[in-house]
């Protein structure tokens, strides 16, 4: 369990450059895509992802940051629940560039800021809360990853990683592999322009580990407490891990 493997990409550098790049290409169709993709179900997922960490969001105080927020989906989601600036960042400039219009359309004020997940500019223990969704499986080394949302949350902060997973149920597991690997590259590329992103999508999903493989690596990577909740059949799960 290392990280993300683009085919062709050498190492870590070379696997962050060519995600870098990949969602570069593809940021003005994102949104588009991501709901036709998942008939809509990405707003359904990306909003029980607010309702899960609700206990922290609702602290006044608390700093809270959407990590690899891409064109800002869940960041909104969460402002809209907390109705106060939080945190976004993300490594890909096109993609922040969809998320600072989105922003400024609601006449919100989010510090958006382009920075890789494995090295934040932040301070040791200086956030509440950090939702990342969509984007931890795409880092070049999980564990690094994890150990950089350890060192910028505060004590008893919570980390909250939405993302693809493997379905438990065997049929349904053979479904959506057969959706995502043949249907959804052939639809993607066509509508993105990008057919080489639409095939890593599957690609990487399918390397993924499953919901409790990716607990137990949050474990030891230091998190407690952490819980995983299933969404979609298994499609995806939300994990929850506190420092
Ligand atoms: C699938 S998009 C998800 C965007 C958004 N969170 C959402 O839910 O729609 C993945 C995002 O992760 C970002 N990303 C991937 N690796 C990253 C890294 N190492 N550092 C920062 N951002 C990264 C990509 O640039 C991309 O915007």
């Amino acid at each position: 369990m290392i990280g993300t493997t683009p085919r062709g990409a050498a190492d870590e550098q070379a696997a962050a450059r060519w995600v870098r790049g990949m969602f570069g290409r593809i940021a003005p169709r994102y949104d588009l895509l991501n709901h036709l993709l998942s008939f809509n179900l990405d707003k359904r997922w990306r909003a029980r992802t607010v309702a899960g960490v609700a206990d922290i969001l609702d602290r006044p105080d608390a700093r809270v940051l959407d990590l690899c927020c891409g064109t800002g989906d869940v960041l909104l989601a969460l402002e809209q629940r907390v109705r106060r600036p939080l945190l976004a960042s993300d490594f890909c400039h096109p993609m922040l560039l969809e998320a600072r219009a989105k922003i400024a359309a609601r006449g919100l004020r989010t510090p958006v800021f382009e920075s890789d997940a494995l090295a934040l500019p932040l301070a040791d223990a200086s956030l509440d809360l950090i939702t990342t969704a969509f984007g931890f499986r795409n880092l070049a080394n999980y564990r690094r990853g994890l150990e950089e949302m350890l060192r910028a949350l505060k004590p008893g902060g919570v980390a909250a990683i939405l993302e693809f997973s493997q379905p438990p149920n065997a049929l349904f597991r053979a479904l959506y592999g057969f959706f995502s690997a043949r249907v959804l590259p052939r639809i993607g590329g066509m509508i993105s322009g990008s057919p080489d992103a639409y095939s890593y999508l599957p690609e990487s999903i399918r390397k993924f580990p499953g919901a409790e493989q990716l607990a137990d690596e949050m474990r030891r990577a230091g998190f407690s407490q952490v819980r995983f909740e299933r969404m979609t059949g298994g499609a995806v799960a939300l994990h929850l891990g506190r420092k």
